[in-house]
């Protein structure tokens, strides 16, 4: 047996994100590898604070605002939903969304200035350095590329301006100490390792402050300067605390992907809190990065992004699993293929893969040979263990240890592995145990046991995998007739299933993909696309009347667009993800790309002809049409003058 269960806080964190940036895999993972851990602390009885949110300030909002012709505020709203809106399709559990707008947090921010300058942890002093004009941005010698500034190529400046720095050499030798004395504060080892060579070729003072900008918090009591976003945006874990109270402090575990580790999280932000005399978070986390299919590095500029809905809606479709089931497949997915902390490569074909094995026929298989069974043999009520009951126990017991070892670890797919040795258990127990020949031979008391053992291995499967995949979790429990119980971690080895329970209806979760099937009708789309001319323009229409039943023909709908990226090799084309009210967001081909930047889409509250036939456009389908104002060129979209919940109908 665990430990009594542990009702005490836990507090764990994401980055906050780049409103600037439409959502991706690399956001999804950060945040999904937090939920996992949440819900596996919820599990054990913890009370889980999550917190999560969007780093909206800054010169390039600003600027991006301005090229939509909208305000900052509005631009930042809309792209902030985009990622609260993405963490609801991604099955994100209950937690807490910070935006460094919310008046709290800029008051958090200027008061810890305040006690930074107040104890001389924060001075004035001036930069000396490269400087991108137009960009308001400070850049280091390796920053530049060719001599040019690296983001939009145009010459720099050397400047000296005035600014203000933090004093991160005053606690460089602190911090070092601290980490070698705490192994479990920088994890993985190798990002420790990392870490103490950084700090072992000395820590400069970090700048933190620029000149006043619009889009900034402003410096207090100077007004030439704001304050840095990434001083800004690292507050934001103490913000929320202050602001709520609560009695959560130091953060249990922030997580973060290992390009923001070393020179933020893990020296600026420590020496902050080491100069607020607050204590360290007791584990910073830093997972690997995700790369494209040819492992490239994933980037709006190479236009390679990988949205996980999108993934999610194509596995859907390909196997007639349900969104949501596939949605958590995803999830799965992330964790079981590669070790979390180092970098993988994504790619739908091993996401099949690891479907059609690990899903339709490991955990698929075990679930279509007991349930049914219980059905057919018992009529749905589930047998009371006989004599000889518990023969899986054993194994149930080693996978329990196993996963509370790998999850205390952060080894994620280590757990997982654990989690399919006892699927593989309950499989081979079947295949042993023959309980369609206990029945032809009458056997009905070792029937009822083999099958109940079965079904607790089930039941104990479905805790342990629910972290990882909630919406199958909850359905397996739904099926099982356990839906309205709670669960705890102590459940996996309570061993008991309630009596006198019926289990509810057996439905095939995870229809296999029939590979061969999928490979050729590709090939054939291929082809008819390579030959197909671009899709058929509609005739001009020549009478100009229609009568309103026409007009009433057409389902116009108001959407929101959760992610826009280029189509490959058209360059009019952008591929859209538009929620527009439904169970599943609609994919959209639109030929304004020439006109609007994807990042300039994502969050717009648009037009959706909703009952367009679905078309086939340079291999992407589309599931609908965009309005858009222009004769041969689109000009303007239609927009509403006031926020639209998708799936209004526009009449
Ligand atoms: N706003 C800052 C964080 C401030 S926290 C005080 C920021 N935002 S971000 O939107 O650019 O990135 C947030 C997270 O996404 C980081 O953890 C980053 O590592 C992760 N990823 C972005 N692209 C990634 C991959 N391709 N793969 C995995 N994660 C990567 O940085």
């Amino acid at each position: 047996m665990s430990d009594s269960p542990d009702h005490s806080r836990f507090y764990i964190t994401t980055p906050i994100y780049y409103v600037n940036d439409s959502p991706h895999i690399g956001h999804t993972y950060t945040t999904v590898a937090v939920d996992c851990i949440a819900r596996y602390q919820r599990l054990l009885g913890r009370d889980v604070v999550f917190l999560t949110g969007t780093d909206e300030h800054g010169a390039k909002v600003a600027r991006s605002a301005a090229a939509r012709n909208v305000t900052p505020q509005q631009h930042v709203d809309e792209n902030s939903r985009a990622y609260q809106d993405l963490w609801k399709v991604m099955h994100i559990s209950e937690h807490a969304f910070i935006r460094t707008t919310d008046s709290y947090h800029v008051r958090t921010v200027q008061d810890v200035w305040r006690a930074l300058v107040a104890s001389d942890d924060i001075y004035r002093s001036e930069y000396e350095g490269w400087y991108c004009v137009p960009d308001e941005t400070y850049l280091r010698e390796a920053d530049l590329k060719d001599g040019k500034c690296p983001d939009c190529g145009r010459p720099v400046e050397q400047v000296t301006q005035p600014a203000y720095f933090f004093r991160t050499s005053k606690y460089a030798d602190r911090l070092a100490a601290y980490i070698q004395q705490h192994p479990e504060f920088i994890q993985p080892e190798s990002r420790r390792n990392e870490v103490l060579s950084l700090i072992g070729q000395g820590l400069r003072d970090a700048c933190v402050s620029r000149a006043k900008a619009e889009w900034d918090i402003p410096a207090p009591d100077d007004e030439s300067q704001s304050v840095y976003v990434w001083f800004d945006a690292l507050i934001n874990y103490l913000s929320y605390q202050r602001h709520t109270g609560l009695d959560i402090w130091p953060p249990d575990v922030q997580l973060m992907g290992k390009d923001i580790l070393p020179r933020f999280h893990a020296t600026l932000w420590p020496s902050i809190l080491f100069a607020l005399d607050l204590p360290l978070p007791k584990t910073i986390f830093a997972h690997g990065w995700w790369m494209s299919d040819s492992g490239d590095k994933i980037s709006k500029s190479r236009g390679n992004k990988i949205e996980l809905p999108h993934v999610a809606h194509k596995l859907a479709e390909v196997s007639g699993a349900d969104f949501d089931i596939a949605i958590d497949a995803v999830r799965y997915f992330l964790f079981r293929e590669v070790s979390f902390g180092l970098d993988g490569a994504f790619s739908f074909d091993a996401l099949l893969g690891r479907f059609n094995a690990d899903l339709a026929n490991d955990l698929g298989n075990l679930l279509n040979r007991t349930l049914p069974l219980i059905q057919r043999y018992f009529d749905g009520e589930v047998p009371q263990p006989g004599p000889g009951a518990g023969e899986l126990r054993e194994a149930i017991d080693t996978a329990r240890s196993a996963v509370e070892a790998a999850m205390a670890e952060f080894e994620f797919r280590r757990a997982l592995e654990a989690i399919w040795e006892l699927i593989s258990a309950g499989n081979h127990f079947i295949d042993k145990r023959e309980p369609w020949a206990l029945f032809k031979a009458g056997k009905s008391v070792e029937l009822g046991t083999v099958l109940y053992d079965v079904l607790d291995c089930v039941r104990v499967v479905a805790i342990a995998i629910s972290p990882f995949m909630p919406e199958v979790a909850a359905e397996i429990r739904r099926q099982m007739g356990l839906g309205d119980l709670p669960v705890t971690w102590d459940d996996v080895c309570a061993g008991e299933f309630p009596e006198g329970r019926r289990i509810g209806e057996p439905k095939p979760m995870f229809p296999r993909v029939d590979l061969a099937r999928l490979k050729a009708k590709l090939k054939a789309e291929e082809q008819k696309t390579a030959t197909a001319e671009s899709p058929k323009k509609a005739p001009t229409a020549t009478a100009d009347t229609i009568t309103y039943d026409d007009f009433q023909k057409v389902q116009l709908k108001s959407g929101r667009v959760l992610s826009a990226e280029p189509v490959e090799g058209a360059n009019k084309l952008l591929k859209l993800s538009v929620d527009v009210g439904e169970e599943r967001p609609r994919q959209i081909v639109a030929g304004i790309a020439e006109v609007f930047k994807p990042e300039d889409l994502v969050g717009r509250n648009v037009v959706v002809v909703a009952n367009l036939a679905p078309a086939t456009i340079r291999g992407v389908e589309s599931q609908g049409m965009l309005l858009a104002a222009g004769e041969k060129t689109p000009e303007a979209l239609v927009t509403f003058d006031r926020d639209c919940s998708p799936g209004t109908k526009v009449r």
